[in-house]
């Protein structure tokens, strides 16, 4: 457990963070798509290694998190992606589940596959490097939603999954991800965040997991994306904030937010002003995909000509946010960064 703890604590060590670089198959397919570039494997191959070889990138990314295809890949000369990384001393982490699919018997609710073989999988993954892994629930806000059923299937499986990694000696993330998407109010989203959570760390102590090896991956607190009259940067820091010390006990090492399609200032702000009014219990870090690599994917719309600009503009963003970890980011940084 020793181990684990420590693990944990480094992944969230002081003005760093997590990549999330584990889109599956389809969801790479529709960042690509994006930029008009085909999804094949040598494509998301060279991307990735963009990514993984940025300079500096080290100094604010702590732990990468990889697909299954890509933990299996290396970098043009040959060195594999996980050696790469640790290399930097950043520590390669793989996602594990496999994907959200209907709910049975209920309407329009999901529930995350993945645990037959997840023992096995698990064992193969720390003998390719891993030393930390994701599982991905995901939960819509309606009126009669998220339902009691799919609150607690989900997160009966995420304790079973984070049990299975701490087992093979692996720290489990465990993402709860009540999705942003609708016209809900900040409290809805800080209810039905609240409940999810609750039940999480309940199924946690129930199966036994110690809670100093796990890390929390959860949704901010935020106005649905269509809501006419949106809450603000402080007001989303101080519900995110009320809800987690209600219901994230003090065991837990981090909370590493995803972005859930926040544009990727608003998450550094967001964060940024949750960390201005600690200290917290826990490290409050960013575990983000889309927010930390959209400039970058954009600047290198498929064209190895542009890897060293789409490198700059990961680098800029992993360096704001790492800013944010310590609340001593401001928006002036990032015009001070586009005149470089
Ligand atoms: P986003 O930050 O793009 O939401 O991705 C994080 C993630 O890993 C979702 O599972």
């Amino acid at each position: 457990m020793h181990e684990l703890a420590e693990t944990a604590k480094a992944l969230v060590a002081e003005g760093k963070g997590i990549l999330a670089a584990d889109e599956s198959d389809g969801t790479i397919k529709k960042r690509f798509d994006s930029i008009d570039v085909e999804s094949t494997e040598d494509n998301r191959r060279a991307y990735r290694e963009l990514l993984f070889a940025t300079d500096g990138a080290e100094d604010y990314i702590s732990g990468v998190i990889l697909f299954d295809e890509t933990i299996r890949q290396s970098a043009a000369d040959g060195t594999p992606f996980p050696k790469l990384l640790e290399s930097k001393g950043v520590i390669p982490g793989i996602k594990v589940d496999k994907g959200a699919k209907p709910l049975a018997l209920a309407s329009d609710e999901t529930i995350t596959e993945g645990l037959d073989g997840l023992r096995g999988r698990l064992e193969e993954y720390r003998e390719l490097g891993a030393r930390f892994a994701k599982w991905r629930a995901t939960y819509s806000i309606a009126s009669d939603k998220p339902t009691e059923y799919c609150v607690w299937t989900n997160a009966h499986a995420l304790a079973r999954y984070a049990a299975l990694c701490q087992e093979a000696g692996i720290v489990p993330i465990v993402e709860p991800e009540v999705l942003q998407d609708g016209t809900h109010t900040l409290e809805q989203s800080s209810k039905a965040t609240g409940r999810v959570l609750q039940a999480l760390y309940t199924e946690l102590h129930d199966q036994r997991v110690e809670l100093t090896g796990t890390l929390l991956k959860p949704n901010m607190v935020l106005s649905g994306y269509e809501a006419s009259d949106r809450a603000d940067v402080d007001e989303v820091a101080e519900a995110t904030l009320d809800c987690f010390y209600r219901h994230v006990p003090a065991a837990v090492p981090g909370i590493v937010f995803l972005s859930g399609g926040q544009s990727d200032e608003d998450a550094t702000a967001h964060l940024n002003a949750m960390n201005a009014r600690g200290p917290h219990p826990w490290q409050l870090s960013f575990s983000y995909g889309r927010a930390l690599q959209a400039p970058a994917l954009k600047a290198w719309g498929g064209k190895p000509e542009n890897v060293e600009a789409a490198q700059r503009a990961y680098y800029h963003r992993a360096k704001m946010n790492g800013a944010a970890r310590t609340g001593m980011y401001a928006p002036e940084m990032e015009r001070e960064a586009a005149a470089v």
